[in-house]
């Protein structure tokens, strides 16, 4: 089966996930100027489960308010627009994608842990650097590997032989998949996007992240996302990580040299924040 083949394959599957409505609705209203506070707002109210989640959201001390929000225009106004949306679509990814059958060895929750561990650190990473909008490197982060997901759930047999390869020869998902594959998780995920109607530079992200490519809308994020994997990927667990960095892209390493060199003063905090995020995300209602 050729690339072109695989991803027609992934159209024509009819139970492969769609977003919820609201967040297309959202996603929307946020690309056009005219969106007022309050029409966003009524947009959301109308999600009685998804005003709980979000006010629990922007309560918990992931956003580090002193104040009670309780209600959505108000958690509007103080977070702005793009967290607000980005809050929205990454809770409701996070529910579209649970539940559902996993792999010996490969388990759902242990995806989502390793993919709001390099969410959390993309969003610092870009809060530090400035290089991008943290929100935006958040969910760049998240759904990065979103494609592996779609393997497991829907191509079982192509990931499984993937699956194994890293098992029993010790390469990479990555690695296996240029052995065994058409396509990787990467282009799967990008593909995924862009059905999804993200922008551009999300696309660009899931799609580039192992293999950069200078040519994107946005390079800088890609650049965080790929740094901010390669640093979660390091780090495994244990705080005393010996940092390798030598399967971080040049580019990246000049970019985000600063951060690379004082990793270990400022990674221990940050894994703080990704337990609080897990915790959070991850919690059943
Ligand atoms: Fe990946
Ligand atoms: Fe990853």
């Amino acid at each position: 089966m050729d690339a072109q083949t695989f991803l027609k394959k992934l159209d024509s599957i009819p139970e492969l996930p769609t977003l919820p409505t609201i967040v297309l609705k959202v996603n929307k209203m946020l690309q056009d100027y005219d969106t007022s506070i309050k029409n966003l707002s009524k947009i959301i109210e109308r999600d009685q489960a998804m005003v709980t989640k979000i006010l629990r959201l922007v309560n918990s001390t992931f956003y580090g308010f002193r104040s009670r929000i309780t209600n959505i225009p108000h958690a509007v106004i103080v977070l702005g627009f793009n967290t607000i949306r980005n809050a929205l679509v990454s809770v409701s990814i996070i529910k579209t994608f649970s539940g559902e059958k996993s792999f010996e060895g490969f388990e759902i929750t242990g995806f989502w842990k390793h993919s709001i561990a390099v969410a959390v650190t993309s969003r610092y990473l870009a809060g530090q650097t400035r290089l991008d909008s943290p929100d935006d490197c958040f969910i760049a982060g998240l759904l990065h590997d979103i494609g592996k997901l779609v393997l497991s759930q829907y191509f079982t047999e192509s990931f499984g032989l993937v699956w194994k390869s890293v098992k029993e020869v010790g390469l990479s998902f990555y690695e296996a998949e240029k052995k065994l594959l058409p396509v990787n998780h990467a282009q799967i995920g990008g593909h995924l996007a862009k059905k999804w109607q993200f922008p551009v530079s999300l696309i660009d992200s899931i799609t580039y992240h192992h293999a950069i490519r200078k040519g994107v809308s946005n390079l800088n994020q890609l650049l965080i996302v790929h740094t901010a994997n390669t640093i979660v990927n390091n780090y495994k667990g244990d705080l005393e990580m010996r940092p390798d960095f030598s399967m971080i892209d040049s580019e990246a390493r000049k970019v985000l040299s600063g951060q690379l060199e004082t990793v270990l003063e400022w990674f221990p905090d940050v894994a703080g924040e990704i337990e609080a995020a897990c915790e959070f995300f991850l919690k059943e209602e």
